[in-house]
């Protein structure tokens, strides 16, 4: 090889190894700024959107007025199209339903109403194949009276079941009060004749507690566990949990106890302890998630339950959120405090639950929105933007994608839920104002929220062909899932770009949420920011044109998202950026 080959060689090997370190080095800063931007701790129960099925309302399937699995079954394919990935179904075993399931008489089957287990079988296959997990309610602060445990238990004082509830024997004079949330007469203690003994229940007289105190109970509720977890099902949903453990001693409460339910009831001794114990024994032992219904009185006790170093829960729901909502209306400064500080306070450690309606709740628009002709979609749609743009797992309940509105019954006669009944009667004991109780109802009752499903124009919504165990709301003619399905503005069809928007966004899900333009009496307006992404978002909660003062940058912002047809053009400027009545966007911001 000549000299001046030689020469060239040399550069070259030279150049090439400069390429290389270059490489290397851009190599490592980049695999040091991707890890430096991932987000943490990533887990598919954080990333899931939760439909919430109401059974008994959603389809029936054949012409007992009542929903059923098969129902479900026959819809799954719509559930899929709506873009969640998991579903929580309320109580779907054998129950005498005195409280529409929530009171269960056999953990290992399916209540009669529903179907059979083979059903079930059918349903968790139809919902894999569709990618959708499936997480169970777990009643078990209770059981249902025609229990076999508490059929035992109430037969003599030495049945072996007799400590799988909470007696005392009257010889020892009345107990200590205890308020019942479901009782005619609010007396959590009901006497029973067999024994000569009282047995407490925390809700209706058919729903008596279990006695979590009893390490045989414990281990029973477990397997009944795993018998659902070997089945496949993805997670539980822990019913009234905050109030299952108890001080057995029934300490005489201070004079107005029964005014704070939450407060003398709610996370008992010894409930880590037990929550500690079905963690390893069940779920650590499956790819289960699990959310509790009540996080406890303070933001220490929330974290005592879903910090991932405790062992206990993944998530919980807290109330404060949902509870804001009352008949003559809410602030919405009120509003945004409160979920400012749940989102401050678990900013760095456990996981929230994001919710403003489920089945123990009116309907999401009547609520905290505008059912009038003129604003419930728009207010619908600005809500559901809401519940998707939050940190933590947001849950959304069956027919609030249509914008289902609240049906106000005006008699008494027209509820099926029993907690209104026995309320209604206490309220006449205790010579109170009907008229105004049922006033209230027509905004807070829950069966508000458990009218059938809304799936077509024809015959009962579509629901069934029989008679409807609880009447169709008769705005069912037009609103409904057929119609809604070819409206490409519909709520159905705006709830599914959400969802998807949501679920190729991670940011919306991890990412850090800041409040902007705070004491805005209209607009709720925070960004959410993380893996070099960040989004604004705009909400007008009032019915009337509104401004967002939001000062952030907005050099180079893309407008991503808004639930009205004609999208805004502008960008946020000097003067604030105006929104119109329930308007909903979302920004690009970076
Ligand atoms: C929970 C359920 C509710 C039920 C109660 C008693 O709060 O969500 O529907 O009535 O527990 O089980």
């Amino acid at each position: 090889m000549s000299e001046l080959g030689l020469t060239k060689l040399a550069v070259m090997k030279r150049y090439w190894i400069l390429f290389c370190l270059a490489s290397f080095f851009l190599f490592e800063n980049g695999c040091r700024e991707a890890e430096q931007k991932k987000f943490t701790d990533e887990k598919w129960w954080k990333e899931a959107v939760v439909y919430q099925i109401y059974p008994r309302s959603f389809k029936d399937s054949d012409g007992d007025g009542i929903g059923d699995l098969k129902g479900i079954i026959s819809k799954l394919d719509y559930i899929k199209n709506l873009g969640i990935n998991a579903v929580w179904l309320n109580p779907i075993y054998s129950s005498p339903n005195d409280d529409n399931g929530y009171d269960v008489s056999d953990y290992r089957n399916i209540m009669k109403d529903f179907g059979t287990m083979a059903d079930f079988d059918s349903l968790i296959n139809g919902m894999h194949q569709r990618g959708i997990k499936l997480v169970m309610d777990l009643v078990v602060n209770h059981s249902s009276d025609e229990h076999e445990w508490f059929k035992q238990s109430r037969s003599s004082r030495t049945s072996p079941y007799r400590n799988y509830y909470h007696w005392w024997n009257a010889e020892r004079g009345k107990p200590p009060p205890r308020y019942s949330l479901f009782d005619i007469n609010h007396d959590a203690w009901r006497y029973d004749s067999v024994t000569n003994a009282y047995y407490l229940h925390y809700f209706s007289r058919k729903q008596p507690d279990l006695n979590w105190e009893n390490p045989e109970l414990r281990k029973e509720v477990y397997a009944i566990m795993k018998f659902w977890a070997d089945k496949g099902i993805d997670g539980f949903r822990l019913d009234a949990f905050q109030f299952a453990a108890k001080d057995t001693a029934f300490p005489v409460f201070p004079p107005g106890y029964e005014k704070k339910f939450q407060l003398y009831y709610a996370i008992g001794p010894h409930l880590h302890d037990y929550l500690k114990e079905m963690n390893q024994k069940v779920f650590s032992r499956y790819d289960v998630m699990s959310v509790a219904e009540g996080a406890g009185n303070s933001f220490e006790d929330a974290h005592q339950l879903v910090d991932a170093d405790r062992g206990e829960l993944n998530m919980a729901y807290a109330f404060e959120g949902v509870d804001i909502a009352k008949s003559e209306g809410y602030s919405l400064l009120h509003f945004k405090e409160v979920f400012s500080r749940w989102d401050s306070a678990f900013a760095l450690n456990g996981w929230l639950s994001i919710f403003l309606s489920n089945h123990d709740q009116a309907r999401l628009v009547s609520r905290f929105g505008n059912d009038s002709p003129e604003f419930r979609e728009a207010s619908a749609k600005m809500l559901a933007t809401f519940l998707m743009t939050m940190r933590g797992t947001p849950y959304y309940y069956n027919g609030d994608e249509l914008g289902m509105t609240n049906i106000r019954f005006t008699k008494i006669t027209d509820y099926r839920d029993m907690s209104i009944k026995n309320e209604y009667q206490h309220q006449k004991d205790i010579h109170a104002d009907t008229l105004l109780f049922l006033e209230n109802e027509k905004f807070v009752s829950r069966d508000n929220g458990r009218t059938p499903f809304q799936w077509d124009g024809g015959q009962n919504a579509g629901f069934t062909t029989g008679t409807p165990w609880i009447p169709v709301n008769t705005n069912y003619s037009f609103i409904n899932a057929a119609l809604e399905e070819k409206d490409s503005n519909s709520c159905l069809n705006y709830f599914r770009k959400l969802v998807d928007f949501r679920k190729s966004n991670p940011v919306l899900v991890y990412g850090k949420y800041k409040l902007l333009d705070n004491d805005n009496t209209q607009v709720y307006a925070y960004t959410r920011e993380g893996e070099g992404k960040k989004m604004l978002i705009l909400l007008n909660f009032s019915a009337k044109n509104a401004k967002a003062d939001v000062n952030v940058s907005m050099a180079g912002a893309k407008l991503l998202l808004s639930n009205y047809v004609e999208g805004q053009s502008e960008l946020p400027g000097e003067s604030g950026y105006a929104l119109r009545p329930y308007e909903a966007v979302i920004f690009q911001l970076q």
